[in-house]
């Protein structure tokens, strides 16, 4: 029996749940799930894992796993057993589950620019988790005062270890390397000794435009220069350290581990990260680099209704099920069903999913269910409370993973 006293109620909620769904489901056929219903291919998932890993092992350089596409201990492991010593989370809830599950790692950043309401539980976090160490971001001087309020408040022992989020064109989160902005966040990091610099950190999310491999492999060169260059601008400001030079999103991580050229000469070690790589989807199947048998992902769904004259018919999969992300590939989803390829989501509304015909593609009938690869992996798995594990392309239920919800 667990020792339960130090888990969270999230996860005093979701144990039991775990148990209760894997005694419901497991060894079930997929044509009985209540649909929509989203499937994991845990032969793919776990193949896209140890392939980026020995991959990125091969070129003599760290990988940092982010685990919150699927936010389950089962997907984590599994990103763990393919090489990753260390993780990116974007939710507290990741961290402790993480924590919780017992799962060995190096360090686990928190990869949310730190706000003052996150230092305590980062803190408590830091705790539990004995030698794993838990990082986190900053991307401007007003955090680096927060921080040092709160090492103070709470008593806090060691530095806080903080990356250095660098924005490289994406405009999301971090500093543009050469920018006032940047010299006022290294300048506050130099003088204060409650903070330590782990190392500087870009995501290119933009690099989802490329094409091709030449494409990525642009993307990943540029995303290594603006790392280095920060780090680059902090040795000009005096800062010393050994640093970790993070880079990756799933395409420019694919770039690399497909033979994109990696610089040598840097200011510090580069290191990879990536989240989306374990499961794939329709966004990284449109830069030509996913493997073949690399999509992981698929919604079950039911067709509802059938329009003939318009070529389309009605499922119960709407933007509840896959989101409302877009991509390259005309709308919401595609399917992927064995004699009902051509078909694509064509429109969704809350639970509703229109798919409309291609050329050549076969007759649907209502009652059928079809797979549906979504866009975008990260929102799809958020819509769902329980993910349904088949394994190898086969349709019985084998396992089921419940995600670290919440924030
Ligand atoms: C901070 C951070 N790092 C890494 C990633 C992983 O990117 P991807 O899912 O493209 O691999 C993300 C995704 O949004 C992110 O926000």
């Amino acid at each position: 029996m667990a020792n339960t006293s130090s888990f969270t109620p999230l996860e005093l909620m979701r144990l039991p749940l775990v148990s209760a769904l894997r005694d419901e489901f497991v060894g079930r056929p997929l044509s009985s799930l209540r649909t929509p219903a989203l499937l994991i291919d845990r032969v793919a998932f776990k193949e896209n894992c140890a392939q980026m890993g020995a991959k990125v092992d091969a070129l003599g350089l760290r990988f940092r796993a982010h685990i919150k596409t699927h936010k389950t201990p089962e997907g984590t492991r599994l990103q763990v057993a393919g090489g990753a010593r260390s993780l990116v989370t974007s939710t507290m809830p990741e961290v402790w589950g993480v924590l919780e599950a017992g799962i060995e790692v190096d360090d686990i950043l928190y990869s949310l620019p730190i706000s003052s309401d996150r230092m305590e539980d980062v803190n408590a976090a830091q705790e539990k988790a004995g030698r794993t160490v838990i990082r986190v971001m900053v991307d401007n001087a007003e955090q680096i005062a927060h921080l040092a309020a709160a090492a103070k408040r709470l008593g806090r022992r060691a530095p806080w270890s903080v990356f250095i989020k660098v924005d490289g064109g994406g405009r999301r989160a971090g500093a543009p390397p050469r920018s006032a902005q940047m010299d006022a966040l290294l300048q506050a990091v130099k003088a204060e000794k409650a903070v330590e610099v782990y190392g500087f950190y870009s995501h290119f999310g933009h690099s989802y435009a490329a094409r091709s491999l030449d494409q990525a492999g642009e993307y990943y060169a540029g995303e290594i220069a603006c790392v280095n260059d920060a780090a680059g601008r902090a040795r000009e400001l005096g800062l010393g350290g050994d640093w970790v030079l993070s880079v990756g999103a799933t395409p420019t991580a694919h770039a690399a581990a497909l033979g994109a050229a990696t610089p040598g000469g840097l200011n510090g070690t580069l290191e990879l990260h990536a989240g989306c790589y374990c499961l794939n989807d329709l966004q990284q199947a449109a830069t030509g680099l996913v493997r073949e048998g690399g999509l992981a992902l698929s919604v079950l769904a039911t067709v509802v209704g059938k329009y003939a004259e318009r070529g389309e018919v009605l499922t119960d999969c709407g933007a509840l099920a896959v989101s409302k992300d877009q991509g390259p590939t005309p709308g919401f989803g595609r399917v992927v069903s064995k004699g009902h390829e051509g078909w694509s989501l064509g429109r969704v509304s809350q639970e509703h999913g229109v798919l409309v015909k291609g050329e050549g593609a076969r007759e649907i009938e209502i009652g059928e269910k079809v797979r549906i690869v979504p866009q975008h992996a990260c929102l799809a798995c958020a819509c769902h409370p329980w993910f349904y594990i088949v394994a190898g392309g086969g349709d019985e239920v084998v396992d089921v993973w419940v995600p670290w919800k919440g924030w």
